[in-house]
């Protein structure tokens, strides 16, 4: 991997442009937080979303990828990822995870959190903190060169302590000029994950998704691209970009407004 042209190692100038990225990216998600409440319709938070972005000059990266027809992801209690906004109302009690990726000057940041509508159920609550506190022990865990399995590991374990499963299906990725690219950032520990390592100069998102109940996913036949829980339970979900460096991981997609370390739901 390590002269993979697939996983490029960042040198300087490619860093700052990725801080840079993840920067836009957490300051439109400070936006987002503002608006995110019981009554707003997930298509009026993609419209924030896009706005947004284009008023800044940049690009929304969901759009039209891989046919995605909107700017972001909106994942509603029993969804699990890639929900696309539309009508839907949000209504107190309900969890919505919002996934934001943004291009700036031909670099992606990409970052995700899972908010409570008004008062929510204490499973919902549980959920939602669970995803939260893997995302940051699994950073907490990363040093430079370690292995990609660190990140698998420590979510799996905090997951299994608090009763709730880790989807497999989807995973984290390296990110820079394009989307999703190498390395595979698993969610629970792989063989592969065990082989492979994060060395400075490479970035990639860790994004957890945990279920109350089984781990087991569905494609919605209909739009192709919504994934719910099989059993319907409820899931949650948090992601940041990370940038490896000599010194360890640095957070690229936060701003002093996110939610930090932590932080009670
Ligand atoms: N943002 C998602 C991720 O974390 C990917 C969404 S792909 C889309 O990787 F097409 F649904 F936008
Ligand atoms: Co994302
Ligand atoms: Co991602």
């Amino acid at each position: 991997m390590l002269h993979s042209p697939r996983c490029p190692k960042l040198g300087k100038y490619e860093r700052a442009a990725m801080r840079a990225a993840g920067r836009f990216n957490a300051e439109l998600m400070d936006v987002v937080r503002q608006h995110v409440r019981p009554g707003i319709t997930t298509g009026e938070i993609d419209e924030i979303v896009h706005e947004y972005t284009i008023q800044h000059g940049h690009t929304p990266a969901p759009l039209g990828y891989q046919g995605f027809p909107k700017s972001c992801c909106t994942s509603v209690n029993d969804v699990i990822c890639h929900g696309i906004p539309g009508d839907y109302r949000l209504q107190e009690g309900d969890i919505v995870n919002v996934d934001i990726t943004t291009i700036v000057d031909g670099w992606h940041g990409d970052q995700s959190e899972t908010f409570l509508i008004g008062e929510v159920s204490p499973e919902a609550r549980a959920v939602t903190q669970c995803a939260f506190d893997a995302l940051y022990a699994a950073i907490a865990a990363l040093t430079p060169g370690c292995p990609v399995a660190r990140i698998g590991e420590v979510i799996t374990e905090l997951a299994a302590k608090r009763g709730f499963s880790v989807v497999r299906e989807y995973i984290g990725h390296g990110l820079g000029r394009q989307f999703h690219q190498d390395p595979s950032i698993p969610h629970v520990p792989t063989s592969k994950a065990r082989r492979e390592r994060l060395g400075p100069g490479v970035a990639f998102t860790v994004e957890p998704m945990i279920n109350v109940g089984q781990r087991y996913t569905t494609l919605d036949k209909q739009d192709g691209w919504t994934v719910r829980t099989r059993d319907g339970s409820l899931s949650a979900q948090f992601e940041h970009t990370i940038l490896m460096t000599e010194e360890g991981p640095e957070i690229l997609t936060l701003t002093e407004h996110g939610p930090r370390p932590g932080h009670q739901f």
